[in-house]
């Protein structure tokens, strides 16, 4: 595993004015990583566009080679790659193996693209004029990724950044950043210039203002708060940046009176419970229709109850630590708020007896739409149960938010999946099921949620610009 990270800003021991890197399952402290100073971020972006220079040059085939070799070899480490994102992030061993195999998708997908930047010859207004459409590559790109998904968010990025010719600076979650040099070691294995990819990391705030001042970095893909996100799209005005933003979410996640129950409480253990409910698409209101809400609910809270909650290294965990103290009381101050306004615990609703950062995953019912977790994503095991009664009232609720990435929906009836997916005001709809993600489909948000899409034939374009070539062929 240590041979993945040898790199020269990680330390095994203990570096001053360096970030510690810890095991959210007992606290130890896994690494020392080093903090990039402004002046040395800007040398690196200058390094960066030399590099993409070269790269650009090369022929799609050759960097979709590249590429598939990268991919090839995150498959041949999958285990020691899995075992350190569960060490660094806490998500259990077999969540981790599943997101190694979902960055190396993206990869693996882009490799692929990468071939497929296909222009246009346009219809041309005169028969002496050739109208032409190319994709070209943006240039340098820098990209800012969540502790949540320490693998799979910066593939999502790199590799259409990369598919397309552009290169990348990546500055990883200070929480994750060792899955982020793992990665970037075995890109370099396979042929990636140490230039074209770099791995930065130290303080967020400067970093990413750094490279929105920038005039040579074209684009920022940032997955993170809608906060944060905002911030970068003010700074980033003035040097006219391209933007991909992932942000919060709010996800409803429907059962209608007629849904398959047992698929529905699948659907929830999926969308909910998928890294302890640190996710972004995580379902975070439950509505239920009233002719099954106390069957449904119960049938909820049984499932849930099954869920072992340990040492992300254990092969029978399915739920970790939450990531720190922060998050710990966002998800008290959920249940709080909803018990105080007439809410009842069915299961769970405090800290783990294992402590740290440990919580019971929790399951209320009668949660209604003045309370807290309503409004706000709670990034964590709470999952609340609201009642509805009509499918107009349940839209009404569920759109009632200024998120929109994903939603669910639990119905047998045809009709309903095309109407209720029709008026939710969102960027993505898991019908009858609550597993969305994988890279051939668009990922992204509406609303507050963000802009852009990652993933899909349509990811790379969020790398390439348009350039329209009029050729006059007259004599
Ligand atoms: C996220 O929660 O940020 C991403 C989840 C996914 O890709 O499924």
């Amino acid at each position: 595993m240590k041979e993945l990270l040898k790199h020269k800003d990680i330390s095994f021991e203990k570096v001053e004015n360096a970030i510690a890197v810890t095991n959210p399952y007992n606290l130890e402290v896994l690494a020392y990583v080093k903090k990039t100073s402004v002046s040395e971020l800007e040398e690196i972006i200058k390094s960066s566009q030399i590099a993409q220079k070269n790269w650009r040059e090369k022929t799609a085939l050759q960097r979709a080679d590249i590429l598939y070799k990268w991919y090839e070899l995150m498959k041949k480490h999958k285990e020691s790659l899995a075992k350190i994102m569960t060490l660094e992030q806490g998500k259990s061993i077999n969540e981790a193996r599943g997101e190694v195999d979902y960055s190396a998708s993206f990869i693996r997908w882009f490799a692929e693209e990468a071939r497929r930047v296909d222009g246009d010859i346009l219809t041309s207004v005169r028969n002496d004029q050739k109208l032409l459409v190319t994709k070209e590559p943006i240039g340098v790109t820098a990209a800012i990724t969540p502790w949540n998904f320490p693998s799979a968010m910066i593939s999502r990025k790199a590799a259409p950044a990369l598919a397309a010719g552009c290169s990348m600076i990546l500055k990883p979650a200070s929480q994750t950043p060792l899955s982020a040099y793992a990665l970037a070691n075995l890109a370099y294995e396979a042929g990636v210039d140490e230039n074209l990819f770099v791995v930065i990391n130290g303080s967020a705030s400067q970093i990413s203002k750094c490279f929105c001042d920038s005039k040579i970095v074209k684009k920022i893909s940032f997955t993170g708060s809608t906060e944060v996100g905002m911030l970068l799209y003010e700074q980033s005005a003035k040097t006219m940046k391209k933007l991909s933003l992932e942000l919060g979410g709010n996800a409803p996640f429907i059962v209608f009176d007629d849904a398959n129950l047992d698929k529905a409480v699948d659907g929830i253990l999926a969308s909910k419970f998928r890294n302890s409910g640190q996710t972004c698409v995580c379902a975070n209101r439950i509505y239920v229709q009233e002719g099954i809400y106390d069957k449904f609910s119960q049938m909820i809270a049984k499932a849930v109850a099954k869920l072992e909650v340990g040492d992300g290294l254990k092969e029978s965990t399915k739920q970790g630590p939450l990531i720190d103290e922060k998050a710990v009381l966002k998800v008290e101050e959920h249940i709080k708020d909803a018990l105080n306004k007439g809410a009842k615990c069915l299961l769970g609703g405090k800290t783990h007896k294992l402590g740290g950062t440990f919580f019971e995953p929790t399951v209320l019912q009668d949660v209604t739409q003045d309370m807290l977790v309503a409004q706000e994503e709670t990034f964590g095991p709470l999952c609340p149960i609201f009642k509805f009664q009509t499918d107009e009232e349940v839209v009404e609720f569920a759109n009632n938010t200024d998120f929109g990435l994903a939603s669910y929906i639990f119905t047998t009836s045809v009709s309903r999946q095309f109407k209720i997916s029709q008026a939710l005001e969102y960027g993505m709809v898991g019908v009858n099921t609550g597993a969305i993600s994988n890279e051939v489909a668009p990922f992204g948000g509406v609303k507050f949620s963000g802009l852009g899409r990652e993933g899909s034939k349509y990811g790379i374009d969020e790398y390439t610009q348009l350039k329209y070539t009029c050729l006059d062929i007259g004599e």
